[in-house]
Order: C-alpha cells, then sequence, then structure tokens
C-alpha cells in the first residue's frame, strides 16, 4: 500500500472514493481544484505564531490561501513531550492557551480549502523521543503517546512529522509510525524531517543515529508519506540540485523527498536566494516528472532576506514556480544546468576549513548550538 510504486494507483481510487460519494454540485469544483495530495507539494513550515514577542500581533495564516499562493500543506511546529499525562506544548506553551485562539480557529479555514494542517514533534530542541514518546529500546510509551495521540485528533490535524534530532535506536521510529498509522488510519500523513545528507547516505543519520535508508526500507519506513528535507545549516553537499539528485540516485523516489529550505538568513545557516532556489526547481521538475515538492522554514520572515514586504509572497513565488505552466516552459531547459555552491553558515566553513568533513561540522555545529569552540569539541570527541 505505501509502496511508492504503488501510490499513484491508492491516490486514484481514494479520489474516486471521495468523487462517488459526494453530491454533484460538491464533484464540479473538486474537480478543478488541484489535487492537493498530489506532487508537488507547497509546504509551509510556522513556528512564530504572533510577530516580536507580541500577543496582540497575531500573524494570520489566512493569505496563505487568500493570496492563491499554491499552498498544499502547513505544518504548525514544534510540539514537544515535556512529561507523561499530556504534558505537552506547543513551543512554550500549551495547545490550548489563549496564545493559539486564532491558529486554532484558522485550522478549519485552512482545511476546508483543502490545505492539509499537520503538527511537527521535536525538532532542534531534545526529549520528546528518547525516554518519552519511546523507552530506550524503542517501544511507544503510552504514557507520554497517548496525549500526543488526544492532542493530534481534539485539534483535527491531517498528519504529524517526526522531526527526530536525538539519539533513538531505530526501533522508535519504526514502532511510533506503525502505532501512528494503526490510531490515525491511511488517510493520516506521516511525514519525517531528516537533514539532506541523511538522505544521500546509508549510514548513520546526523542526529538519530539510525540509517534513514534502512528504516526506509522496511515496513515502516513505506508507512511515511514522504520526506520534509532539512537542505540548509551546512547539510547540502555541493548545490541544492546536487543534494537532491543524490538523495535519488540513493534510492528514495522523487514524489517522497521535499526539498526543505530556510525561509530567510534568520532561519538558518544555508540561506539560498529566490532567483536561485527557482531555477533548481526548474530544473529538478524537468528531471522529475514526480518531484515531490519544497518547504519553507519557517514561515514569520518569509522573504526578508528577498526583499519581499510579506511572508506569502516568498511562498507564492515557489507556488508559481512549482505550480505555474510547466508545459509553456522551454523543454530544450531539460539539460543539467551549472551548479552553484551555497553559501555555508560561516562556523561550519570555518570547522570545514580546519580539515573536519562538511557534514560533521554541520552536525556539531547543530549540537552546538552554534557554539564554535563547543562544536571542535564534539568533533575531536567524535
Ligand atoms: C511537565 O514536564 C516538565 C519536565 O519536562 C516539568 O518541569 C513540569 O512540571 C511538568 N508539568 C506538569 C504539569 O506536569
Amino acid at each position: 500500500m505505501y509502496n511508492a510504486s504503488f501510490a499513484p494507483f491508492a491516490a486514484a481510487f481514494a479520489f474516486l472514493n471521495t468523487a462517488f460519494s459526494l453530491p454533484v454540485t460538491d464533484l464540479i469544483p473538486s474537480l478543478v481544484t488541484r489535487n492537493r495530495e498530489s506532487v508537488p507539494r507547497l509546504i509551509q513550515y510556522v513556528q512564530t505564531f504572533h510577530t516580536i514577542n507580541s500577543e496582540d500581533n497575531y500573524l494570520s495564516l489566512l493569505p496563505l490561501l487568500n493570496q492563491d499562493t499554491g499552498i498544499t500543506h502547513v505544518i504548525l511546529a514544534a510540539m514537544h513531550i515535556n512529561g507523561p499525562d499530556g504534558n505537552i506544548t506547543l513551543n512554550d506553551d500549551s495547545p490550548d492557551s489563549g496564545v493559539f485562539d486564532q491558529t486554532w480557529a484558522e485550522v478549519p479555514t485552512l482545511q476546508e480549502a483543502g490545505v492539509k494542517v499537520m503538527m511537527m514533534v521535536g525538532g532542534y530542541a531534545q526529549g520528546s523521543y528518547d525516554g518519552r514518546l519511546c523507552s530506550k529500546a524503542g517501544d511507544v510509551q503510552d504514557e507520554y503517546y497517548l496525549g500526543l495521540e488526544s492532542t493530534l485528533k481534539y485539534y483535527n490535524l491531517d498528519g504529524i512529522d517526526l522531526d527526530i534530532e536525538e539519539v533513538v535506536p531505530m526501533a522508535c521510529p519504526k514502532n511510533l509510525v506503525k502505532r501512528i498509522r494503526q490510531d490515525f488510519g491511511e488517510d493520516f500523513i506521516i511525514t519525517m524531517a531528516p537533514v539532506a545528507s541523511d538522505l544521500t547516505s546509508t549510514g548513520r543519520s546526523a542526529f538519530g543515529r539510525f540509517s534513514y535508508s534502512a528504516f526506509d526500507a522496511s515496513q515502516a519506513g513505506q508507512m511515511v508519506n514522504w520526506y520534509n528535507g532539512q537542505y540548509y545549516s551546512g547539510f547540502v553537499r555541493g548545490s541544492l540540485e546536487e543534494s537532491y539528485e543524490a538523495a535519488i540516485d540513493n534510492g528514495y523516489s522523487p514524489e517522497r523527498v521535499v526539498m526543505g529550505l530556510v525561509n530567510s538568513e534568520n532561519d538558518g545557516g544555508g540561506f539560498v536566494g529566490l532567483d536561485e532556489v527557482i531555477e533548481t526547481i526548474e530544473n529538478l521538475q524537468d528531471e522529475y516528472r514526480n518531484f515531490g515538492g519544497v518547504d519553507g522554514w519557517e514561515y514569520y520572515d518569509a522573504g526578508s532576506s528577498d526583499g519581499l514586504a510579506r511572508p506569502w509572497m516568498w511562498t507564492k513565488r515557489i507556488g508559481k514556480a512549482l505550480f505555474g505552466d510547466h508545459s509553456k516552459r522551454d523543454i530544450t531547459r531539460r539539460s543539467r544546468h551549472p551548479h552553484h555552491t551555497p553559501a555555508r553558515p560561516a562556523g561550519v566553513a570555518k570547522l570545514v576549513k580546519e580539515g573536519h568533513d562538511q557534514i560533521a561540522a554541520a552536525r556539531a555545529m547543530r549540537l552546538a548550538k552554534g557554539d564554535e569552540e563547543a562544536a571542535r569539541k564534539i568533533l575531536t570527541e567524535s
């Protein structure tokens, strides 16, 4: 069922099921609306819900819809499992805190328009997985998991994005993914967020330390709808395009790899400007008819390094590149284009100059939270 080669058939049947259960009046708009479960996807992560610490200054997500950006998925971030019995926060606050009132009010509007709204768990702040969602042996622990399950169900979310940046046995993602699939059913979206180099290697991943390719070859791995690769922070070897190609050469189907980008220079190292991103998208779409799409981390300051005044403008520019009339473009551009090497964060570049491997340096810098000296220590100790 989750084997990539059957995915188009599964999608077609899902569509037919939906179509036949709807009255004709509902059927007509659904035929003209883009099938949002198809590729490419245009995904926006959102972690900042209020601009600059002001509770009044709510950052609405509705322009993503109303400005016709082409958005297909919104991923709210980051959920943390802090303790047992539903001790969960969305960043620093309980999901039912008033801080999120407007967000939860907007989610159904996005969903009614066909945008899937998901929740990312984990990420840069560690501790949600090791010893909480998973025991040390990698079994799902109900006292932590059940609070997550009920939160996802209470807010009627469409999917979960597992961003595991702490060391866990491979049994952890395997058991979690199987459990989520079992509890939420076939239509629920399960994604993971490896760094770019995790997708190009067969060895240990940068943070989880399990092999994503071995994981993906397992039954649970095939239950993951797609991977939101982190194509930034020094984990990109060569250009974006080369790094994406290397993941495909490593055995992933393009429809299961989304190219995740930092939305601005504030959001992480390895920012790439819109012009180069758009050229990369065009090249990858020429190369792979089933290119998985693009995600941005994170929304509030998207486009600020590209001179854009509002975050949705970045998303819309990407949407135009992804969904613009592809057939009209000159298909003689199919040949590979010159590759650029994206800028690396200064700290990583410095460590590379000192003779360290780039990916190892990028990993050390993230683990050290940007502290160069601490990163050096991690590199020499490993
Ligand atoms: C939630 O867990 C944290 C530890 O991560 C603890 O400090 C806090 O007291 C817990 N809160 C509740 C309500 O149990």
